[in-house]
């Protein structure tokens, strides 16, 4: 059966406040990363689309601190107006299965999350992230913390 959806339509229309750009950009930045090894996942609250995150298949190649056989995990909005209602921590809570199951021979993931970013921070080290307690010093916007969730445990 063929459907027609406007999904790709409410994509495009995410959106971060103006202070919280630096952090992960506009959802037409975040969107022009998307490629075969770099993977756009959409998060949808009943049917309607309130977030987005990049799997990056290729992170150890661009980040050293990656051990290879590991994904990186990029670019986590919830769209503004859906903000601080506990969504952000729902996705995380399932990343773990979510991933071993579309992505059974990695092994761990990675994310940097800038030192600033307090919601963030917390919202990943609430499920299932731990911090290395290292920093990434390449960012934009000042340090990040480099943090890691193993998928196999
Ligand atoms: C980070 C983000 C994805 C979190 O999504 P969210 O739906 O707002 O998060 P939640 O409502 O689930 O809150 C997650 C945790 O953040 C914490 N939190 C919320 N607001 C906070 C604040 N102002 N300061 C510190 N911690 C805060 C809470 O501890 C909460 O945990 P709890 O539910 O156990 O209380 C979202 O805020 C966002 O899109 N931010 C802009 C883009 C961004 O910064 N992305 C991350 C790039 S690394």
């Amino acid at each position: 059966m063929v459907k027609l959806t406007p999904l790709l339509e409410d994509v495009a229309k995410l959106s971060v406040a103006e202070q919280q750009l630096p952090y992960v950009g506009t959802i037409d930045e975040v969107l022009i990363n998307a490629d075969e090894n770099t993977h756009p996942h959409i998060v949808l609250n009943d049917e309607q689309v309130i977030g987005i995150f990049l799997i990056d298949m290729l992170y150890p190649q661009s980040y050293e601190f990656a051990e290879s056989g590991s994904l990186g995990f990029r670019a986590f909005l919830i769209d503004q107006r859906q903000q601080g209602q506990g969504y952000g921590g729902k996705v995380m809570s399932q990343l773990r299965d979510y991933l071993v199951q579309h992505y059974p021979s990695h092994h761990s993931i990675y994310l940097t999350v800038n030192c600033k970013n307090a919601t963030a921070y917390q919202c990943y080290v609430k499920n299932g992230f731990h911090d290395t307690k290292e920093c990434y010093l390449g960012g934009a916007a000042g340090p990040q913390h480099i943090m890691l969730m193993k998928l196999h445990t």
